[in-house]
């Protein structure tokens, strides 16, 4: 069993993660089992940076009774001394589980596809499920699922996660972005297919009328920085203001470029639950690496 993206999960299977994550949360140790992932360990995968999630993952092995190792882009041989295939059958004869972060959403399921270990997508170009994770249990604490949310900015990585599990989970959910940055289309059939698609437009006041929450992430991902000076121009107008945001909940992933889709007031804002947000990483990634290891 793989988390390649949300809907590798049935919908109960989804609910079954995240009320083990809430359970975690609630108390780590009411099960009895204080380390349920004893002596096992986790191979994490960076090709790109990370803040949120390699601290998270490698504290939550620890806290779950394994270990963890950290392989950023110069200490194995992924993609450029051996192929990706043979990383993932190697490392699956080591490690119980395998996180990666890559660029490429096919190397992600290139490594899925011949580790026999669990692999875990912890972002790729694409797709962050392990962010959505975080998301749904945070809007579930927050509001329950009867709620709506307005996706406000670029069409990325996390967007098409949190499209996925949002249908999935029945949330109500508008995405604005600018005219050639929307979620693929792939992603939004998929959404259909699961519940209901988002509605889709490119005015984002339309957008968060009538939502109680707002989520945003930057506008040059990890990788488009030579687009950069493009999507900055292509993004004017989809900044979360004070103005803007009135009195919604505001979501981000982090980490936030202040001062483009997000103003540094708004982010320090009441408004703002990032923090608790960011927290919920490591309580949804032990849910489901407790869960992984039950299957
Ligand atoms: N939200 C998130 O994945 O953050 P990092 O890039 O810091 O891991
Ligand atoms: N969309 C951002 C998310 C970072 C967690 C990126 O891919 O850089």
């Amino acid at each position: 069993m793989n988390f390649v993206d949300v809907d590798d999960l049935t919908t109960d299977e989804l609910h079954a993660v995240l009320d083990r994550a809430a359970q975690i949360k609630a108390a780590p140790t009411d099960d009895g089992d204080e380390r349920p992932l004893a002596d096992q360990t986790l191979a994490m995968i960076f090709e790109k940076p990370s803040t949120r999630t390699r601290v998270s993952f490698e504290t939550g092995m620890t806290q779950l009774g394994g270990h963890a190792i950290f392989l950023g882009p110069d200490d194995i041989h992924l993609g450029h001394g051996e192929p990706i295939k043979d990383t993932a059958r190697a490392v699956a004869r080591y490690a119980d589980f395998i996180m990666a972060r890559v660029f490429d959403h096919s190397d992600v399921t290139e490594l899925a596809e011949y580790a026999t270990v669990p692999v875990v997508n912890g972002l790729t170009d694409d797709a962050h499920p392990c962010q959505t994770l975080a998301d749904l249990l945070t809007i579930r604490e927050n509001f329950g699922f009867d709620t709506s949310v307005a996706w406000v900015g670029d069409g990325n990585n996390v967007c098409q996660s949190f499209v996925l599990g949002a249908a999935m989970v029945g949330l109500d959910v508008t995405v604005a972005t600018p005219p050639g940055y929307g979620v693929d289309d792939d992603v939004l059939a998929r959404a259909a297919e699961l519940g209901t698609a988002p509605a889709t437009t490119h005015d984002p006041a339309a957008a968060v009328e009538g939502a109680d929450v707002i989520y945003t992430d930057v506008w040059v991902s990890m990788g488009q920085e030579t687009e950069r000076e493009e999507k900055l121009a292509a993004f004017e107008g989809f900044q979360l203001t004070e103005a803007f945001v009135g009195d919604r909940t505001v979501m981000h992933c982090l980490p936030a470029h202040r001062g483009e889709e997000i103003t540094d007031d708004v982010l320090e804002s009441d408004s703002a639950i990032v923090w608790e947000q960011a927290e919920n990483r490591l309580h949804a990634q032990k849910g489901l690496l407790v869960w992984l290891a039950q299957q």
